[in-house]
């Protein structure tokens, strides 16, 4: 061999489809998960002997196939059925009413929406899908504002599946009372993938995106138990792309150990270094966070305000949304007298996590 061989040439690329390491790409076959899908179809099942349908909460941690899962089995009932008409709403996009029957409007194709009120958009809808049977899908259900749009469909649209996917333990609970007790749902619940899974799906996924051998196999391992580490595919896929980068850079036909720690020392670096993504005083917040990792939302703001910090509660409140959507912190709801607070931590995760895990 030549010493040029193991040289990339400049129009080169160690990817045959640089679309299978998009977050939203949906593999041919989404293994592992044969029984959460047969749960999404046992819910629709009734819709193809005309009846109404069942309806799911999927719950699960980021980064385990819950989006994939629905969206596999959406793309196959599309090619079964004229009927039934799949809507997918992600609510961290669409976070309020209007927001949802504005975007409702747009999957019918109805462009009237000027001027008309929430009520209004969701009427013309429903009086659309009740011409056919619908599934929605509602991902990231819990990072809904609102929830009338919900009891508007359940109420209102005749032959239906609602699927409610979700990161939050309690978010069935902490629905409104009118809601629960319509939807009666089903529970699917997505644990994390084991090693052998983790490596399974990468697999799949360098199969899918990369040339062959172009992984060597230290390297692919590297990848495997960072994600399995972490219990998140996503990052998986993420240092699959960023080791590919490393790769290229320096010219290489083969991805190495060095690439995969290139990739992942340069996410690790403080996420509070990464200016793109975050604001100011996000970062300064941010900081008083990770020192006390845990804390109630309103003591973190006592503290944020001694130390000089500007704006009241309410502008704190929407920082603290900010980093949660951004993946720095994991919020979580606790009793405190009649009401509830919101504990605050720190999640130790790599940058921007929400770069990539916004998208679905
Ligand atoms: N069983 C699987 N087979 C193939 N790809 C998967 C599987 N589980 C997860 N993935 C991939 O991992 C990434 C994260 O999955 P996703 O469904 O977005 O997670 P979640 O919605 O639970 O946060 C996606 O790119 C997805 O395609
Ligand atoms: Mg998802």
């Amino acid at each position: 061999m030549g010493v040029f061989d193991n040289i990339l040439h400049s129009d080169q690329t160690l990817l045959k489809n640089p679309d299978a390491l998009d977050f939203d790409f949906i593999p041919k076959i989404v293994p592992y998960r044969e029984e959460e899908q047969r749960k999404i179809a046992n819910a629709i099942q009734p819709m193809f002997s005309n009846k109404t349908g069942g309806n799911l909460i999927i719950v699960g941690s980021p980064g385990v196939g819950k989006t994939v899962a629905c969206r596999h089995v959406l793309r196959e009932l599309e090619e079964k059925s004229e009927n039934i008409m799949p809507i997918y709403v992600n609510c961290w996009k669409k976070n309020t009413s209007y927001k949802i029957a504005i975007g409702l409007c747009e999957e019918i194709g109805y462009t009237f929406t000027q001027n008309k009120r929430t009520e209004e958009l969701l009427k013309e809808a429903i009086k659309y899908f009740n011409k056919k049977m619908v599934v929605f899908v509602f991902d990231e259900a819990d990072k809904a504002e609102e929830t009338d749009f919900l009891y508007t469909l359940i109420e209102e649209v005749y032959k239906k599946s609602v699927l409610l996917i979700t990161n939050s333990d309690t978010f069935f609970e902490e629905l409104d009372d009118r809601i629960k007790s319509r939807l009666i749902p089903n529970f699917a619940e997505f644990r994390p993938y084991g090693l052998e899974e983790t490596r399974g799906i990468l697999k799949q996924r360098i199969e899918d995106a990369f040339y062959p051998g172009v992984w060597e196999t230290d390297a692919f391992e590297a990848v495997v138990e960072k994600a399995y580490e972490l219990r998140d595919i996503r990052i998986g896929i993420h240092f699959l792309k960023g080791a590919c980068d490393a790769a290229e850079s320096r010219s290489s036909k083969k991805i190495a150990m060095r690439d995969v720690q290139d990739s992942i020392s340069r996410a690790e670096r403080s996420p509070t270094q990464n200016k793109d993504s975050i604001e100011n005083e996000e970062r300064i917040i941010l900081d008083i966070i990770r020192a006390n990792s845990g804390m109630k939302i309103g003591d973190f703001f006592d503290i944020y305000s001694k130390k000089g910090g500007e704006g009241g509660y309410k502008t704190f409140q929407r920082r603290i949304k900010s980093l949660d959507e951004k993946g720095f912190l994991k919020l979580s709801k606790s009793k405190e007298g009649k009401g509830n607070t919101t504990i605050v931590e720190y999640k130790e995760r790599v940058k921007s996590l929400a770069d990539f895990s916004k998208g679905e």
